[in-house]
């Protein structure tokens, strides 16, 4: 790379971008790039699960002709919460300071992370936010739509946790705020994950704050979304609502504010 670096967030330290990837073959050489364009000091981590449609090897290529891309090979799918624990150590190991999650496909606009990275500065996790005045959603069935919008409500409910998107998945984090939380007691796989960090981050007493963004359908590849990824949802959040509760009325300190 010849053009000197513009350091814009170079006082929150050194910033990596996790994606996870499932068969993103179409998608993944164009969302490194919007991010590598949007905010050039970022460094990536793509993090596929041996995807059966070469998505690994096209990461590859990319990471060989640019040295703020690194990519990390699983054996195989696991889960996107898995996928990001794995990045979020990798990073913590190789002196990243902030950590940022971020779909392949698009959803989350690169466009929009400077938004997120200023946020930070005075704050321990950053939450993209669909549902704050602002957010938005593009080209989503009124069926997914409900689902999200019930799951964040539900979740927030159950938890008690102040976030209006809090299975929300693009966000950043410092590095102090994963440590704090207890990230390796995390045993979400799918995208419950989402919630459990977020809970975690507001029970450990850190600052969260939602700046809206946009959320565009992809228009590549397929969701991976499925019935067991949200009865898995469904079932763990419940789980910590009732302990949690169960622990405020017999004096435990596991409850929220
Ligand atoms: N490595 C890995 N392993 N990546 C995965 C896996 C997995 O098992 N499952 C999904 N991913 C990757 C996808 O390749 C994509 O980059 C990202 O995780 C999100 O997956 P999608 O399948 O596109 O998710 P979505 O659009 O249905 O869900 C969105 O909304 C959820 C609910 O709000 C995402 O923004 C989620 O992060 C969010 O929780
Ligand atoms: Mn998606």
């Amino acid at each position: 790379m010849t053009a000197p670096e513009e350091t814009t967030f170079a006082d929150l330290g050194k910033v990596l971008v996790i994606i996870p990837t499932y068969n993103e073959a179409e998608n993944v050489e164009r969302i490194v790039s919007r991010v590598r364009a949007a905010v050039p000091e970022v460094h990536v981590l793509v993090a596929d699960d041996n995807s059966p449609d070469g998505t690994g090897d096209l990461a590859d290529k990319i990471a060989a002709d640019d040295d703020h891309v690194q990519v990390m090979h699983r054996k195989g799918k696991e889960g996107l919460g898995a996928a990001y624990l794995a990045g979020f150590r990798w990073g913590i190991d190789n002196g990243y300071d902030v950590l940022v999650e971020m779909d392949a496909d698009g959803s989350h606009q690169p466009e929009e992370l400077h938004r997120l990275l200023t946020a930070l500065r005075t704050a321990d996790l950053v939450q993209g936010s669909r549902w704050v005045d602002g957010g938005k959603v593009v080209n989503w069935p009124k069926s997914r739509l409900l689902i999200s919008r019930g799951g964040s409500l539900y979740s927030r409910l159950m938890l008690n946790v102040p976030i209006k998107d809090v299975t929300g998945g693009y966000r950043a984090f410092r590095k102090d705020t994963l440590l704090g939380l207890g990230m390796d007691e995390v045993a979400s796989a799918g995208y419950c994950f989402q919630v459990d960090l977020a809970w975690r981050t507001v029970k450990t007493g850190y600052k969260v704050v939602e700046v809206p963004i946009t959320f565009i359908e992809r228009e590549f590849g397929a969701s991976k979304m499925s019935r067991n990824i949200l009865v898995e949802a469904l079932f763990r959040v419940t789980g910590w609502g009732i302990t949690s509760r169960l622990h405020k009325i017999t004096g435990g300190r596991l409850g929220t504010k």
